[in-house]
């Protein structure tokens, strides 16, 4: 089955942290959305967050066309999905609830509009397996927050169509998106096994008293971090290989490396471990509200992907 069905109306199903953040991205580029949550005062707050991000989204570029008069809410699934094109599925991260809600958005929506979920690690093995039309299925992972981070992963299950996964991925390109794509499932995908593994020693430093939380803090965000929002680690490693790049790389410096595994551990996440963290952290946001540390997070994104955006139009790296 092809999925090149055009796509003009997009179902947001489930309107919290990250519902709401692709609504505003979905607005952006142009596309009339359908909005569905079923938490009293769910319409008032997505329209809150739309208009509060509109501004940025806007720094990004808007679409022709692209208003927020082009927003509109149902609290019946089955309306929001019925005259979609595409559904960007962001429900609770439980797997029977995202069983059953596939089963009905499946049931409901058009059998050639492609359907993704958001999920940050079950697989679409387990979402799809009450649908009548998985074929169509897919994970369609982005990273927090939609609208301003461009990477998206997807994957399908085990029933997905490979023309669905091939359709999901020219249609976050083509709205801007960066889709990478998963060759194999498995639970928490990649990116978060990445973020997962990076905290892991994160913790265990903090565990073994080697750095405080906010020296933690520091030694990623001020150290390969900054490198990372750039280019990817084996990329990185081709420059730290020096005039040899990888090659070099991979003679010399990744026997060390490979040796120094053994040594990693999982620590013991204790409770008074996990205060340990939230007094670090509180102490580091320094009084700091959620919502001035996301507008520093959300100003320094868009400066990046600024710069990004010129390097990547031009391929070399601005002066
Ligand atoms: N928060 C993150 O950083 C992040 C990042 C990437 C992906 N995700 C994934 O996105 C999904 C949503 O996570 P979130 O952080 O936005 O959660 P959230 O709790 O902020 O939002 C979930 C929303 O789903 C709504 N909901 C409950 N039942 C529903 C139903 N039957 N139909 C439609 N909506 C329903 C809730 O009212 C709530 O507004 C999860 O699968 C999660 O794994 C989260």
């Amino acid at each position: 089955m092809s999925f090149d069905r055009p796509v003009n109306r997009i179902a947001v199903i489930g309107t919290g942290v990250i519902g709401a953040s692709w609504a505003t991205y979905f607005l952006a580029r142009g596309f009339d959305v359908v909005a569905t949550d079923p938490a009293p005062g769910a319409e008032e707050k997505l329209r809150e967050f739309v208009a509060g991000n509109w501004d940025t989204v806007t720094r990004i570029g808007l679409e022709p066309g692209a208003s927020v008069d082009r927003l509109s809410f149902t609290p019946v699934m089955g309306d929001a999905v019925a005259g979609a094109d595409f559904v960007q599925e962001n429900a609770p991260e439980r797997p029977e609830f995202k069983i059953n809600l596939f089963a009905e958005i499946d049931e409901a929506a058009p059998v050639d509009a492609l359907i993704a979920s958001s999920s940050s690690g079950i697989t679409m093995s387990v979402i799809q397996s009450a649908c009548v039309h998985p074929e169509r299925t897919v994970i369609g992972h982005p990273v927090n927050p939609p609208h301003l981070m461009p990477l998206v992963e997807v994957v399908g299950g085990g029933k997905t169509g490979p023309e669905a996964v091939d359709a999901a991925l020219a249609f976050y390109a083509s709205i801007g998106k960066r889709p990478i794509l998963l060759m194999k499932e498995l639970p928490g995908h990649a990116v978060n096994r990445l973020q997962s593994a990076l905290y892991r020693e994160v913790v265990d430093l903090i565990d073994q008293g080697v750095l405080s939380v906010a020296d933690a803090d520091d030694a990623v965000s001020w150290g390969p971090g900054l490198r990372w929002g750039v280019m990817g680690q084996s990329m990185l490693w081709h420059l730290g290989g020096g005039e040899g790049g990888i090659q070099h790389f991979m003679d010399h410096l990744m026997g060390p490396l490979v040796d120094s595994w053994p040594s990693l551990r999982t620590p013991v996440v204790t409770n008074e471990l996990k205060q340990t963290i939230v007094d670090g952290v509180l102490e580091e946001a320094g009084g700091r509200s959620i919502d001035e540390l996301e507008q520093l997070r959300d100003e320094m994104l868009l400066g990046l992907l600024a710069i990004r955006a010129r390097a990547d139009s031009t391929e070399a790296i601005p002066s």
